[in-house]
C-alpha cells in the first residue's frame, strides 16, 4: 500500500494548475446515461473515483473512452440497469446513476451504499423524491429497486440540503412527464455545472443556482460537449498549504467566484490574495521582522451548505488552525463524524479538544513529524498540510483516500518545492 513521506519546512513557490472538479465530474458522467447520443466531457480529473464511475457505466453496456482528460460516453447500448454492491461500496456517488436510469429506462437496481467514515449518509431523500415522481421503490437484498413507466413531474421539498440528492432528482426530472419543482435544492456550484450540461442536452431548467429548481420534462435529450468546472476544493487545499507552509504560489485554471467563503477565511487568517477571473495568487511570509516566526491567525469556522463554508474544506483549515496564533473553533454541521483527522493531528502535536460537533484548536508554534493514518479524503489533505509544516518526517498511510479525489497531489506539491514523495 502506498504512503506519502513528507519532510516539513519547505516554502512553496511557483505555479500550479488546478484540475477539474471531482464532485462535478461524477454526476456529469452519470448524466451521459440520459442520452443515446455521443456525450463528450473534458477537464475530467484522473482520479480513482472517475475510474470507478467509468467502470460502472461500462458494466451497464455503455462505452466510456478516456483520452487524457477527455471522456467520451456512448450510452446507446445500455442493456443492464444495475449498479452492483462491489462498486457502490467503494464509491457512494455511484447512487447518481439511479435518477438517470429510472428516467430513461424505467428501471434501476442500485446497491444501497453502506456506512461511511464521515457519517451515516442515508439516501432517503433521493428515494422520497423519486417516489413523488411516481416511481415504485422497494429495498430488496440490499438494493434499491426503482420502477416507473415514465416519471411524472412533482413538487419535491427535501428535508435538508443534499447535493447528490438534488443532482439525482434533477437528472430524473429532465425526462419526466410535466413540471417538477425541487425546493430546498442544493446551490453548490457542482449542481449548477451539472444543470448546464443538462441544458446543453436540451433539458428545460429554470432557477439554476437557486434553491428552487423548475424543470419542465422533455421526451428525449441529445448529446453534448462540456468542460468540467475547476475543483474549488483542490484549489482551497493548495491555498491552505501555502498559508501553513509559507510561500508565494499562483493557482491557474481556477474559478475564484465559486470560492468566496474559503477566500474570506484565508484573508482573515492572514493570507495575501490577488484574484483574476481564472487565477489566484496567494502569499504568506513565515519569517516576520527580525527573523521571528510569523504564524497565520486562528479562524472560527462553521460548515454550511453553499454559499456557506464547505464541509469539504473543514479539515484543511483545521491544519492551519493547528499552527496558528490564537484559538479557533471549528463547528461541523453537515456530517456527524467528520473530525477523524483530529486524533492524527494530535499525534503531530496539535492541541485540539472536541466538544460535540465543535473542535477547539489552540494553535501551537510548531508540529513534529510522525507516522499518521489517513481516514478519509479531506482528512488526508489535512494531514498533508500539517506534514508540510511539521518539523522532521511525516509518513501518511492509507493515501488511497487521497487518490480518490486529488489528481497527482504529490507531484504538484513537489513542483512547488515541497519535500514529498510516494513510497510503497
Ligand atoms: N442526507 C440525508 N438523506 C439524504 C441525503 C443526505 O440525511 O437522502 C444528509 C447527509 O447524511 C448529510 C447531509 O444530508 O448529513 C448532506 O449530505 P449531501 O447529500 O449533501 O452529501 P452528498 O451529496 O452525499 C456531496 C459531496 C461530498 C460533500 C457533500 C456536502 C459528491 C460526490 N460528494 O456528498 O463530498 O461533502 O456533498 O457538500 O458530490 C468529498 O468530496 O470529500 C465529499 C465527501
Amino acid at each position: 500500500m502506498d504512503k506519502l513521506k513528507i519532510e516539513g519546512g519547505a516554502r512553496l513557490n511557483g505555479e500550479v494548475t488546478i484540475s477539474g472538479a471531482k464532485n462535478a465530474a461524477l454526476p456529469i458522467l452519470c448524466a451521459g446515461l440520459l442520452t443515446p447520443e455521443p456525450f463528450v466531457i473534458s477537464n475530467v480529473p484522473e482520479l480513482q473515483d472517475v475510474s470507478t464511475t467509468l467502470k460502472l457505466l461500462r458494466g451497464m453496456g455503455a462505452s466510456a473512452e478516456r483520452e487524457g482528460h477527455t471522456v467520451a460516453i456512448d450510452a446507446s447500448g445500455v442493456n443492464n440497469t444495475e449498479a452492483p454492491y462491489e462498486l457502490v461500496k467503494t464509491m457512494r456517488a455511484s447512487v447518481l446513476v439511479l435518477g438517470p436510469l429510472v428516467a430513461r429506462f424505467g428501471e434501476a437496481r442500485v446497491s444501497l451504499p453502506g456506512g461511511c467514515a464521515i457519517g451515516s449518509r442515508p439516501v432517503d431523500q433521493h428515494i422520497k423524491g423519486l417516489q413523488l415522481m411516481g416511481a415504485e421503490i422497494s429495498i430488496e437484498h440490499g438494493y434499491i429497486h426503482a420502477r416507473a413507466r415514465r416519471l411524472k413531474g412533482a413538487r419535491i421539498v427535501t428535508d435538508m440540503v443534499t447535493v447528490t440528492g438534488t443532482e439525482n432528482l434533477m437528472m430524473a426530472a429532465v425526462l419526466a412527464d410535466g413540471e417538477t419543482l425541487i425546493e430546498n435544492a442544493a446551490r453548490e456550484p457542482e449542481v449548477t455545472d451539472l444543470a448546464h450540461v443538462l441544458i446543453g442536452m436540451g433539458a428545460r431548467i429554470e432557477g439554476v443556482g437557486t434553491d428552487r429548481l423548475h424543470i419542465q420534462g422533455v421526451e428525449r435529450l441529445h448529446g453534448t460537449r462540456h468542460r468540467v468546472m475547476a475543483d474549488r476544493i483542490e484549489a482551497g487545499t493548495f491555498l491552505c498549504a501555502v498559508l501553513a507552509a509559507g510561500g508565494d504560489v499562483t493557482l491557474r485554471s481556477v474559478e475564484p467566484s465559486t470560492m468566496d467563503a474559503t477566500l474570506e477565511k484565508l484573508r482573515e487568517a492572514g493570507a495575501r490574495l490577488d484574484c483574476g477571473e481564472d487565477w489566484i495568487r496567494v502569499r504568506f511570509d513565515r519569517s516576520g521582522p527580525a527573523g521571528a516566526l510569523q504564524r497565520p491567525r486562528s479562524v472560527n469556522i462553521r460548515t454550511a451548505p453553499y454559499p456557506g463554508f464547505a464541509t469539504d474544506m473543514q479539515a484543511q483549515f483545521m491544519a492551519v488552525n493547528a499552527i496558528a496564533q490564537g484559538t479557533g473553533m471549528v463547528t461541523e454541521t453537515i456530517f456527524e463524524n467528520r473530525f477523524m483527522h483530529v486524533q492524527e493531528l494530535q499525534r503531530l502535536g496539535a492541541d485540539i479538544a472536541i466538544e460535540g460537533n465543535t473542535s477547539v484548536i489552540r494553535g501551537v508554534p510548531g508540529l513534529s513529524g510522525a507516522d499518521v493514518m489517513a481516514t478519509d479524503l479531506r482528512a488526508s489533505a489535512c494531514l498533508v498540510i500539517a506534514a508540510l509544516v511539521a518539523e522532521g518526517t511525516t509518513v501518511i498511510d492509507r493515501i488511497y483516500h487521497l487518490d480518490r479525489g486529488y489528481e497527482k497531489m504529490e507531484s504538484k506539491l513537489a513542483a512547488l518545492g515541497a519535500n514529498i514523495r510516494r513510497v510503497s
